[in-house]
Protein backbone atom coordinates (compact mmCIF):
# COMPACT_ATOMS: atom_id res chain seq x y z
CA UNK A 1 0.00 0.00 0.00
CA UNK A 2 1.80 3.26 -1.06
CA UNK A 3 -0.30 6.90 -0.32
CA UNK A 4 -0.11 9.19 -3.04
CA UNK A 5 1.19 11.23 -0.55
CA UNK A 6 4.36 10.19 -0.15
CA UNK A 7 4.96 10.39 -3.90
CA UNK A 8 4.49 13.78 -3.56
CA UNK A 9 0.78 13.98 -5.47
CA UNK A 10 -2.50 16.12 -4.56
CA UNK A 11 -5.88 14.65 -4.80
CA UNK A 12 -8.26 17.02 -7.12
CA UNK A 13 -10.43 18.45 -4.19
CA UNK A 14 -8.97 22.23 -4.11
CA UNK A 15 -7.75 22.04 -7.33
CA UNK A 16 -11.39 21.82 -8.57
CA UNK A 17 -12.70 24.46 -5.73
CA UNK A 18 -10.18 26.93 -6.91
CA UNK A 19 -10.56 26.14 -10.94
CA UNK A 20 -14.48 26.87 -10.00
CA UNK A 21 -13.98 29.98 -8.48
CA UNK A 22 -11.46 30.63 -11.00
CA UNK A 23 -13.33 30.34 -14.12
CA UNK A 24 -10.79 27.76 -15.71
CA UNK A 25 -10.52 24.25 -15.87
CA UNK A 26 -7.79 22.12 -14.84
CA UNK A 27 -5.72 20.03 -18.04
CA UNK A 28 -5.83 16.31 -17.62
CA UNK A 29 -3.84 14.96 -20.16
CA UNK A 30 -3.53 11.39 -20.67
CA UNK A 31 0.06 9.49 -20.84
CA UNK A 32 1.21 6.37 -22.11
CA UNK A 33 5.11 6.69 -22.30
CA UNK A 34 7.99 8.77 -21.26
CA UNK A 35 8.21 11.38 -23.76
CA UNK A 36 4.51 12.47 -23.68
CA UNK A 37 4.99 12.58 -19.73
CA UNK A 38 8.02 14.73 -20.25
CA UNK A 39 6.10 16.92 -22.79
CA UNK A 40 3.12 17.19 -20.09
CA UNK A 41 5.44 18.44 -17.03
CA UNK A 42 7.77 20.71 -19.43
CA UNK A 43 4.48 22.53 -20.27
CA UNK A 44 3.27 22.53 -16.74
CA UNK A 45 6.69 23.63 -15.38
CA UNK A 46 6.81 26.45 -17.98
CA UNK A 47 3.50 27.37 -17.43
CA UNK A 48 3.02 26.82 -14.02
CA UNK A 49 -0.52 25.01 -14.67
CA UNK A 50 -1.62 22.24 -12.02
CA UNK A 51 -1.70 19.32 -13.96
CA UNK A 52 -4.25 15.96 -14.18
CA UNK A 53 -1.96 12.93 -15.51
CA UNK A 54 -4.23 10.21 -16.48
CA UNK A 55 -3.66 6.74 -16.74
CA UNK A 56 -6.54 4.48 -18.57
CA UNK A 57 -7.19 1.01 -17.80
CA UNK A 58 -5.19 0.27 -21.77
CA UNK A 59 -2.57 2.55 -20.77
CA UNK A 60 -1.86 0.06 -17.50
CA UNK A 61 -1.29 -2.74 -19.49
CA UNK A 62 0.79 -0.95 -22.33
CA UNK A 63 3.18 0.78 -19.80
CA UNK A 64 3.16 -1.47 -16.64
CA UNK A 65 1.76 0.25 -13.22
CA UNK A 66 4.67 -0.30 -11.41
CA UNK A 67 6.66 1.86 -14.29
CA UNK A 68 3.37 4.22 -14.62
CA UNK A 69 3.97 4.72 -10.97
CA UNK A 70 7.28 5.54 -10.41
CA UNK A 71 6.87 7.95 -13.40
CA UNK A 72 4.08 9.61 -11.74
CA UNK A 73 6.59 10.10 -8.96
CA UNK A 74 9.33 11.28 -10.93
CA UNK A 75 7.59 13.34 -12.59
CA UNK A 76 7.05 15.41 -9.12
CA UNK A 77 10.82 15.45 -9.14
CA UNK A 78 11.24 16.46 -12.44
CA UNK A 79 9.14 19.34 -12.11
CA UNK A 80 11.06 20.84 -9.30
CA UNK A 81 14.12 20.36 -11.47
CA UNK A 82 12.45 22.42 -13.86
CA UNK A 83 11.90 25.07 -11.54
CA UNK A 84 8.34 24.67 -10.42
CA UNK A 85 8.58 24.82 -6.82
CA UNK A 86 5.29 23.56 -5.76
CA UNK A 87 4.34 21.22 -8.55
CA UNK A 88 0.44 20.68 -8.68
CA UNK A 89 0.00 17.28 -9.49
CA UNK A 90 -2.72 14.39 -9.43
CA UNK A 91 -2.26 11.01 -10.84
CA UNK A 92 -5.69 9.94 -11.89
CA UNK A 93 -7.15 6.42 -13.27
CA UNK A 94 -9.19 7.20 -16.22
CA UNK A 95 -12.34 4.92 -16.90
CA UNK A 96 -12.27 3.02 -14.21
CA UNK A 97 -14.42 0.09 -14.71
CA UNK A 98 -14.30 -2.49 -11.58
CA UNK A 99 -13.75 -1.78 -8.24
CA UNK A 100 -11.18 -3.65 -8.02
CA UNK A 101 -8.83 -1.57 -10.60
CA UNK A 102 -10.09 1.53 -8.90
CA UNK A 103 -8.86 -0.40 -5.31
CA UNK A 104 -6.07 -1.51 -7.02
CA UNK A 105 -4.94 2.35 -8.22
CA UNK A 106 -6.20 3.50 -4.54
CA UNK A 107 -3.87 0.73 -3.20
CA UNK A 108 -0.37 1.98 -5.94
CA UNK A 109 -0.48 5.44 -5.02
CA UNK A 110 -3.08 6.79 -7.11
CA UNK A 111 -4.29 10.92 -5.91
CA UNK A 112 -7.81 10.02 -7.96
CA UNK A 113 -9.81 7.41 -9.56
CA UNK A 114 -12.71 7.29 -12.04
CA UNK A 115 -15.32 4.86 -11.71
CA UNK A 116 -17.62 4.75 -15.02
CA UNK A 117 -20.62 2.82 -14.24
CA UNK A 118 -22.38 5.38 -17.29
CA UNK A 119 -22.96 2.38 -19.39
CA UNK A 120 -24.84 -0.17 -16.41
CA UNK A 121 -28.17 1.04 -15.49
CA UNK A 122 -28.98 4.04 -12.94
CA UNK A 123 -29.00 1.79 -9.51
CA UNK A 124 -25.95 0.29 -10.44
CA UNK A 125 -24.00 2.74 -11.36
CA UNK A 126 -24.83 4.29 -8.30
CA UNK A 127 -24.37 1.01 -6.36
CA UNK A 128 -20.70 0.80 -7.59
CA UNK A 129 -19.54 4.61 -7.42
CA UNK A 130 -20.82 4.12 -3.57
CA UNK A 131 -18.48 1.53 -2.78
CA UNK A 132 -15.45 3.10 -4.94
CA UNK A 133 -16.08 6.42 -2.94
CA UNK A 134 -16.48 4.44 0.57
CA UNK A 135 -13.23 2.92 -0.05
CA UNK A 136 -11.21 5.77 -1.99
CA UNK A 137 -12.28 8.70 0.56
CA UNK A 138 -10.74 6.24 3.96
CA UNK A 139 -7.55 7.30 1.79
CA UNK A 140 -8.60 10.89 0.81
CA UNK A 141 -8.44 9.66 -2.91
CA UNK A 142 -11.02 11.71 -4.69
CA UNK A 143 -13.32 9.88 -7.27
CA UNK A 144 -14.73 10.95 -10.52
CA UNK A 145 -18.10 9.47 -11.84
CA UNK A 146 -19.75 9.27 -15.03
CA UNK A 147 -23.70 10.02 -15.77
CA UNK A 148 -24.74 9.81 -19.54
CA UNK A 149 -23.35 8.13 -22.04
CA UNK A 150 -20.28 9.48 -24.64
CA UNK A 151 -20.26 8.02 -28.28
CA UNK A 152 -17.26 6.22 -29.06
CA UNK A 153 -14.78 4.05 -27.56
CA UNK A 154 -13.89 4.16 -24.18
CA UNK A 155 -11.30 1.11 -23.95
CA UNK A 156 -13.73 -1.93 -24.19
CA UNK A 157 -16.84 0.03 -24.50
CA UNK A 158 -18.18 0.87 -27.63
CA UNK A 159 -21.22 2.91 -27.57
CA UNK A 160 -22.71 3.55 -30.91
CA UNK A 161 -24.67 6.91 -30.31
CA UNK A 162 -24.15 9.31 -26.94
CA UNK A 163 -27.08 9.94 -24.00
CA UNK A 164 -27.16 13.48 -22.95
CA UNK A 165 -26.86 13.53 -18.98
CA UNK A 166 -30.72 13.86 -17.71
CA UNK A 167 -30.08 16.88 -15.55
CA UNK A 168 -32.84 15.98 -13.43
CA UNK A 169 -30.42 12.96 -11.62
CA UNK A 170 -27.80 14.58 -10.99
CA UNK A 171 -29.01 15.86 -7.62
CA UNK A 172 -30.21 11.99 -6.33
CA UNK A 173 -26.61 10.37 -8.16
CA UNK A 174 -24.52 12.85 -6.74
CA UNK A 175 -25.94 12.68 -2.63
CA UNK A 176 -26.14 8.67 -2.53
CA UNK A 177 -22.66 8.06 -4.29
CA UNK A 178 -20.70 10.80 -2.54
CA UNK A 179 -18.71 11.55 -5.53
CA UNK A 180 -16.26 14.45 -5.52
CA UNK A 181 -16.61 15.24 -9.47
CA UNK A 182 -18.84 14.29 -12.21
CA UNK A 183 -18.57 13.74 -16.13
CA UNK A 184 -21.77 14.77 -17.92
CA UNK A 185 -22.15 13.98 -21.76
CA UNK A 186 -23.09 16.98 -23.71
CA UNK A 187 -21.95 16.05 -27.38
CA UNK A 188 -18.42 15.16 -27.20
CA UNK A 189 -17.38 11.77 -27.51
CA UNK A 190 -13.60 9.98 -27.64
CA UNK A 191 -11.32 9.71 -30.27
CA UNK A 192 -10.58 12.23 -33.66
CA UNK A 193 -14.03 11.61 -35.41
CA UNK A 194 -16.12 12.65 -33.19
CA UNK A 195 -18.90 13.94 -35.30
CA UNK A 196 -19.82 12.03 -38.77
CA UNK A 197 -19.96 14.08 -42.03
CA UNK A 198 -24.00 14.29 -42.26
CA UNK A 199 -23.98 15.81 -38.49
CA UNK A 200 -21.59 18.58 -39.43
CA UNK A 201 -22.12 21.59 -41.82
CA UNK A 202 -19.09 22.24 -44.57
CA UNK A 203 -17.35 25.61 -44.52
CA UNK A 204 -18.04 26.95 -47.83
CA UNK A 205 -14.44 28.64 -48.06
CA UNK A 206 -12.71 26.17 -46.99
CA UNK A 207 -14.85 22.73 -47.21
CA UNK A 208 -13.89 21.85 -44.36
CA UNK A 209 -16.42 20.07 -41.86
CA UNK A 210 -17.91 21.97 -39.30
CA UNK A 211 -19.24 20.21 -36.36
CA UNK A 212 -22.65 20.76 -34.47
CA UNK A 213 -22.06 22.82 -31.38
CA UNK A 214 -22.12 21.27 -27.58
CA UNK A 215 -24.98 20.96 -25.68
CA UNK A 216 -24.55 24.18 -23.55
CA UNK A 217 -28.24 24.19 -22.21
CA UNK A 218 -28.07 20.83 -20.60
CA UNK A 219 -24.37 22.09 -18.84
CA UNK A 220 -26.87 24.77 -17.59
CA UNK A 221 -29.15 22.73 -16.27
CA UNK A 222 -26.70 20.53 -14.66
CA UNK A 223 -25.48 23.51 -12.85
CA UNK A 224 -28.39 25.22 -11.89
CA UNK A 225 -29.23 21.37 -10.14
CA UNK A 226 -25.73 21.45 -8.58
CA UNK A 227 -24.66 24.75 -8.13
CA UNK A 228 -20.91 24.71 -7.40
CA UNK A 229 -20.01 21.21 -7.98
CA UNK A 230 -16.67 19.82 -10.47
CA UNK A 231 -17.94 19.00 -13.84
CA UNK A 232 -15.99 17.02 -15.84
CA UNK A 233 -15.55 17.15 -19.92
CA UNK A 234 -14.55 13.83 -21.23
CA UNK A 235 -13.78 13.87 -25.06
CA UNK A 236 -12.47 17.28 -25.21
CA UNK A 237 -9.64 16.88 -27.88
CA UNK A 238 -9.78 19.63 -31.18
CA UNK A 239 -8.34 17.56 -33.51
CA UNK A 240 -5.46 20.42 -35.43
CA UNK A 241 -6.57 20.44 -38.75
CA UNK A 242 -2.72 20.91 -39.40
CA UNK A 243 -2.20 17.90 -37.55
CA UNK A 244 -4.91 15.88 -39.94
CA UNK A 245 -3.20 17.66 -42.74
CA UNK A 246 0.66 17.01 -41.91
CA UNK A 247 -0.31 13.16 -41.31
CA UNK A 248 -2.52 12.45 -44.37
CA UNK A 249 0.41 14.21 -46.64
CA UNK A 250 3.20 12.22 -45.02
CA UNK A 251 1.82 8.97 -45.75
CA UNK A 252 -1.49 8.79 -43.31
CA UNK A 253 -4.52 8.44 -43.86
CA UNK A 254 -7.42 10.61 -41.19
CA UNK A 255 -10.45 10.89 -43.63
CA UNK A 256 -12.59 13.71 -42.01
CA UNK A 257 -11.61 13.62 -38.69
CA UNK A 258 -12.80 16.05 -36.58
CA UNK A 259 -13.05 17.77 -33.29
CA UNK A 260 -14.51 20.36 -30.73
CA UNK A 261 -14.02 23.49 -31.45
CA UNK A 262 -11.61 25.42 -29.02
CA UNK A 263 -14.23 28.34 -28.73
CA UNK A 264 -16.39 25.75 -27.36
CA UNK A 265 -14.20 24.33 -24.94
CA UNK A 266 -12.90 27.91 -23.73
CA UNK A 267 -16.98 28.68 -23.45
CA UNK A 268 -17.08 25.27 -20.82
CA UNK A 269 -13.99 25.80 -19.05
CA UNK A 270 -15.45 29.30 -17.89
CA UNK A 271 -18.07 27.15 -16.43
CA UNK A 272 -18.38 24.59 -13.58
CA UNK A 273 -16.48 22.63 -16.14
CA UNK A 274 -13.41 22.14 -14.10
CA UNK A 275 -11.57 18.63 -15.49
CA UNK A 276 -10.83 18.87 -19.52
CA UNK A 277 -9.55 15.69 -20.59
CA UNK A 278 -7.75 15.63 -23.79
CA UNK A 279 -5.58 12.36 -25.19
CA UNK A 280 -6.39 12.40 -29.07
CA UNK A 281 -4.45 15.57 -29.99
CA UNK A 282 -1.54 14.15 -27.96
CA UNK A 283 -1.72 11.43 -30.13
CA UNK A 284 -1.91 13.13 -33.66
CA UNK A 285 0.92 16.07 -32.83
CA UNK A 286 3.14 13.09 -31.71
CA UNK A 287 1.96 10.93 -34.97
CA UNK A 288 2.42 13.82 -36.92
CA UNK A 289 6.25 14.70 -35.68
CA UNK A 290 7.38 11.09 -36.29
CA UNK A 291 5.73 10.96 -39.66
CA UNK A 292 6.92 13.89 -40.83
CA UNK A 293 10.76 12.94 -39.83
CA UNK A 294 10.19 9.35 -41.32
CA UNK A 295 8.68 11.06 -44.40
CA UNK A 296 11.85 13.59 -44.93
CA UNK A 297 14.66 11.65 -43.65
CA UNK A 298 14.40 7.66 -44.46
CA UNK A 299 17.53 6.71 -43.62
CA UNK A 300 16.99 7.83 -39.79
CA UNK A 301 16.86 5.06 -37.40
CA UNK A 302 17.61 6.60 -33.93
CA UNK A 303 14.10 6.71 -32.08
CA UNK A 304 15.47 10.24 -30.16
CA UNK A 305 15.68 11.73 -33.33
CA UNK A 306 11.65 11.32 -34.03
CA UNK A 307 10.57 10.58 -30.47
CA UNK A 308 12.81 14.09 -29.33
CA UNK A 309 10.26 16.38 -32.46
CA UNK A 310 7.71 14.25 -31.45
CA UNK A 311 8.13 15.53 -27.62
CA UNK A 312 8.49 18.98 -28.83
CA UNK A 313 5.43 18.91 -30.88
CA UNK A 314 3.29 17.67 -27.93
CA UNK A 315 5.08 20.49 -25.86
CA UNK A 316 3.87 23.27 -27.58
CA UNK A 317 0.47 21.53 -28.21
CA UNK A 318 0.12 21.49 -24.23
CA UNK A 319 1.27 24.89 -23.78
CA UNK A 320 -1.35 25.85 -25.87
CA UNK A 321 -4.19 24.00 -24.14
CA UNK A 322 -2.72 25.34 -20.91
CA UNK A 323 -2.71 29.29 -22.22
CA UNK A 324 -5.40 29.91 -24.73
CA UNK A 325 -8.16 27.29 -24.30
CA UNK A 326 -8.26 26.28 -20.36
CA UNK A 327 -6.60 29.50 -18.59
CA UNK A 328 -4.69 27.21 -16.05
CA UNK A 329 -1.64 28.95 -16.51
CA UNK A 330 -0.09 30.77 -13.27
CA UNK A 331 -2.51 28.66 -11.12
CA UNK A 332 0.27 26.99 -9.01
CA UNK A 333 3.33 28.76 -8.70
O1 LIG B 1 -11.00 7.59 -22.87
C1 LIG B 1 -10.17 7.29 -23.70
C2 LIG B 1 -8.77 7.74 -23.54
O2 LIG B 1 -8.40 8.50 -24.66
C3 LIG B 1 -7.85 6.58 -23.29
O3 LIG B 1 -7.69 5.85 -24.44
O4 LIG B 1 -8.12 3.52 -23.63
O5 LIG B 1 -6.90 3.98 -25.79
O6 LIG B 1 -5.80 4.43 -23.59
P1 LIG B 1 -7.08 4.34 -24.37
P1 LIG C 1 -10.17 12.72 -26.58
O1 LIG C 1 -10.21 11.45 -27.35
O2 LIG C 1 -11.10 13.73 -27.16
O3 LIG C 1 -8.79 13.24 -26.44
O4 LIG C 1 -10.72 12.43 -25.11
C1 LIG C 1 -9.89 11.89 -24.10
C2 LIG C 1 -10.65 11.45 -22.91
O5 LIG C 1 -11.78 11.79 -22.67
C3 LIG C 1 -9.92 10.59 -21.95
O6 LIG C 1 -10.76 10.12 -20.95
ZN1 LIG D 1 -12.77 9.80 -21.44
Amino acid sequence: MVNYKDLGLVNTREMFAKAIDGGYAIPAFNFNNMEQLQAIIKACAETKSPVILQVSSGARKYANQTLLRYMAEGAVEYAKELGWEHPQICLHLDHGDTFELCKSCVDFGFSSVMIDGSSLPYEENIALTKKVVEYAHQFDVTVEAELGVLAGVEDDVVAEESHYTKPEEVIDFATRTGCDSLAISIGTSHGAYKFKPEQCTRDPKTGKLVPPPLAFDVLEEVEKKLPGFPIVLHGSSSVPQEYVDIINSHGGNLPDAVGIPEDQLRKAAKSAVCKINIDSDSRLAFTAAVRKVFAEKPGEFDPRKYCGPARDEMTKLYKHKIIEVLGSDGKAE
